[in-house]
């Protein structure tokens, strides 16, 4: 009988690998041998399992034909609520299926600037909100140094579920999603759009550069749902900075940055 601190750790064990939801309400016993194939009496020999019953295949839709709907549904969505609604109905990502809450935006959605994060973690799965967990209290103190809270920005991800146990996006879920952000941003308008780790920069701007050749500069961003182009940075992602506690000098340079390129642009051409 293993001990409970055995235990504890192969629970702890199989989280870090990523098993931490429960896919069946009851747990299956995979060392149990399988029921004996009954034995012909006759013959002596063992008859053959009856074979299962095909399945229905499942329906894949093309990558293509995804986007095509995701397209559709983002553009029909006149401000925030229809966006969400739309979300709510799109069926063409997967992660919903595991996912328990929809994680769609926070914070003032007439903000003069907006962050993208990569994808809800466990706390933000739970709450239905982006950047609730460890790394999203991190950003939340980083941006106070520079006088944002979320009354003064709107913060989304690139995912509106959680990915299960945080693994890496797929590059069809993030073209999935992709349609329903960027009408986010063309909604929202902002003057400032802030790209919050790699990932995020990566997929907005179509760059290949990772994060750390990303940062520490301006690039220009729009889409086609918006009206005007808007000027962008990348930012490194905080649970980055939570394992690499030495870029944070790094982090509050791009955070100075990000302050004065808003107070210019208040003085230049205030949000309406
Ligand atoms: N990390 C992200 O990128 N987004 C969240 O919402 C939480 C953690």
């Amino acid at each position: 009988m293993p001990s409970t601190r055995d235990l504890v750790q192969l629970l702890r064990w199989q989280v870090e690998a990523g098993a931490d939801e429960a896919i069946l309400a009851a747990p299956v016993d995979r060392f149990q041998a399988p029921a004996a194939s009954p034995t012909d009496a006759r013959a002596g020999t063992p008859t053959r399992a009856p074979a299962p019953k095909p399945r229905a295949a499942p329906v894949l839709a093309s990558a293509a034909a995804v986007n095509e709907t995701a397209q559709h549904a983002a553009a029909q969505a006149a401000n925030l609520d229809e966006l969400r609604a739309a979300l709510e109905a799109f069926d063409g990502c997967a992660l919903k299926q595991t996912a328990t809450n929809l994680v769609f935006g926070d914070g003032n959605p007439t903000a003069r600037i907006m962050f993208v994060g990569e994808a809800p973690g466990a706390d933000e799965d739970r709450q239905g909100l982006p950047f609730v967990g460890v790394s999203g209290q991190l950003l939340d103190r980083m941006l106070g140094w520079i006088g944002l809270d979320r009354e003064a920005f709107f913060i989304t991800n690139m995912l509106f579920w959680r990915p299960p146990g945080n693994r890496q996006p797929t590059p069809a879920e993030v073209a999935a999603c992709l349609p329903f952000v960027e009408r986010m941003i063309s909604l929202v308008d902002p003057e400032l759009l802030v790209m919050v780790g790699g990932s995020s920069a990566k997929a907005l701007l179509g760059k290949s550069e990772g994060i750390k050749r990303l940062r520490g500069r301006w690039f220009t961003y729009e889409n086609a749902f918006m009206a005007r182009p808007i000027p962008a940075a990348a930012i490194f992602h905080p649970a980055y900075l939570l394992r690499s506690p030495a870029e944070k000098r790094a982090a509050w340079q791009d955070l100075l940055a990000i302050r004065e390129k808003l107070d210019a642009s208040t003085d230049s051409s205030p949000k309406q």
